[in-house]
């Protein structure tokens, strides 16, 4: 496994600067055990506005009936109602609705990880863990933000340099077999990423590739294989072997074992921490389950329509929760112990759509704690140690920095 500084040594020489350094390069300092760090990543799609056509039908007809009254003020009518709804040319105020709307998948995040850590990222379906797992391996363009990885902002790197950084930063996907493709062997499905990065070919790529499927505890066998052929958990395995074919530093982990059934589970979850205790992997983990999450995970970031809303170490989630969205999601998980069982909270209210949310804090419509400022203002960061943040207007305590925690 390359160290960080040979990553950055050989991003810089293929740059052409050396080690002084490049302008298109930015570099970070950071601190030494962080190995990504997220400075306020935004990832919006771009949503074509259908046309109103009830609108448009009411607008048509009426004009249709002065027409049969009024020839020249009725033709005048439609051709300003069809100009209206094709949009040519501009004709205002009938064409002033936006074309494009904005869907604001991940709206503004920062984390960290560290290290050989495992790190959570939980929240409702939908609110853009997968977007912000793609965005911040840059499988998809950000809005705007950067992505420091290992130091490197990696979004101002060429394709050749990401190529580079890209044998070191992997992902399993939510879904294993829409992310394999169904007309290769296992075998030729591990062997892709040594040929793309003209690192093993031949008996070589093979040997690899029998190292691989034993360590993710598939049989030999299996090697010729296509995807079809597998169960869901022998396909996670696969998917698996793929992510480790680069020796990689880390890996996104986008809900690998929710398509699993329970008994699948278990055996996922022991091969991932094996890994990772083995290869001194670092992950961040994406999953529903909260209570694998409390688990597994050292850090948990809690995700609401595009937002960070909590953050800390597993134990000041899980035990000292702050957020009211928080203590909704985990007043969920199911205790075992009938004598620690907590109340069930239910959310009441719409989650509000994605495009275009109201200002604020975007949890306002189904928050038990809503007051007036929550619906103009953002929530402020609240520091509750110096590991803990919570965003909310309402939420008692806090520092407004960690620093005051040192
Ligand atoms: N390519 C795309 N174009 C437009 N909208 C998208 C695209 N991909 C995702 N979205 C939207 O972005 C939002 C976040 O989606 P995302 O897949 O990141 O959610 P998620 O938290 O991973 O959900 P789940 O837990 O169900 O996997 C959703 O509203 C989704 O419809
Ligand atoms: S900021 Fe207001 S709406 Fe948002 S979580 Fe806090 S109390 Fe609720
Ligand atoms: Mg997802």
């Amino acid at each position: 496994m390359s160290s960080d500084t040979s990553l950055k040594d050989k991003i810089l020489a293929q740059a052409g600067k050396g080690i002084l350094g490049s302008s298109r390069l930015r570099m970070k300092e950071m601190e030494k055990d962080v190995v990504l760090e997220i400075v306020n990543l935004r990832k919006f799609f771009e949503i074509p506005i259908p046309f109103e056509t009830t609108w448009f039908l009411i607008a048509f007809i009426s004009s249709l009936v002065v027409f049969a009254f009024q020839t020249m003020v009725g033709l005048i009518l439609m051709g300003a109602v069809i100009l209206a709804y094709f949009g040519l040319p501009y004709i205002p105020p009938f064409n002033k609705r936006p074309k494009i709307a904005y869907l604001k998948a991940v709206d503004g995040i920062a984390l960290k990880i560290k290290k050989g850590k495992i790190m959570g990222l939980v929240g409702e379906s939908g609110c853009g863990k997968s977007t912000a797992a793609k965005t911040i391996i840059r499988l998809l363009e950000p809005t705007s933000g950067a992505v420091y990885f290992q130091g490197i902002d990696i979004n101002r790197l060429t394709s050749e340099e990401m190529k580079e950084v890209r044998r070191h930063m992997q992902i399993v996907f939510q879904d294993p077999y829409a992310s394999l493709n169904p007309r290769a062997t296992a075998h030729d499905i591990i062997a892709e990423p040594f040929d793309i990065h003209g690192i093993a070919s031949g008996d070589e790529a093979s040997f690899r590739v029998l190292k691989l499927i034993k360590e993710v505890g598939l049989a030999p066998h299996h090697a010729y294989r296509y995807p079809h052929e597998f169960s869901g958990g022998q396909r996670q395995r696969l998917g698996i072997a793929r992510a480790l074919a680069l020796e990689p530093d880390f890996i996104v982990m986008d809900e690998p074992v929710s398509n699993l059934d329970v008994s699948v589970r278990a055996a996922i979850i022991q091969l991932i921490l094996d890994l990772q205790k083995k290869m001194g992997l670092t992950y961040l983990f994406i999953a529903h389950d909260l209570s694998l999450v409390k688990i597994l995970c050292d850090e948990v970031y809690v995700m609401y329509l595009g937002k960070i809303m909590e953050a800390g170490t597993s134990d000041d989630v899980f035990e000292d929760m702050k957020h009211p969205y928080t203590k909704a999601l985990i007043s969920a998980v199911p205790v075992a112990d009938p004598t620690k069982r907590s109340k069930k909270i239910f959310l009441q209210g719409e989650i509000p759509t994605p495009i275009n949310p109201p200002p604020g804090c975007k949890f306002q419509t189904r928050c038990p704690l809503v007051s007036d400022i929550c619906r103009v203002e953002d929530p402020p960061e609240k520091w509750y140690s110096k590991t803990h943040v919570c965003y909310c207007h309402n939420v008692e305590g806090g520092e407004d920095s960690s620093e005051a925690f040192y």
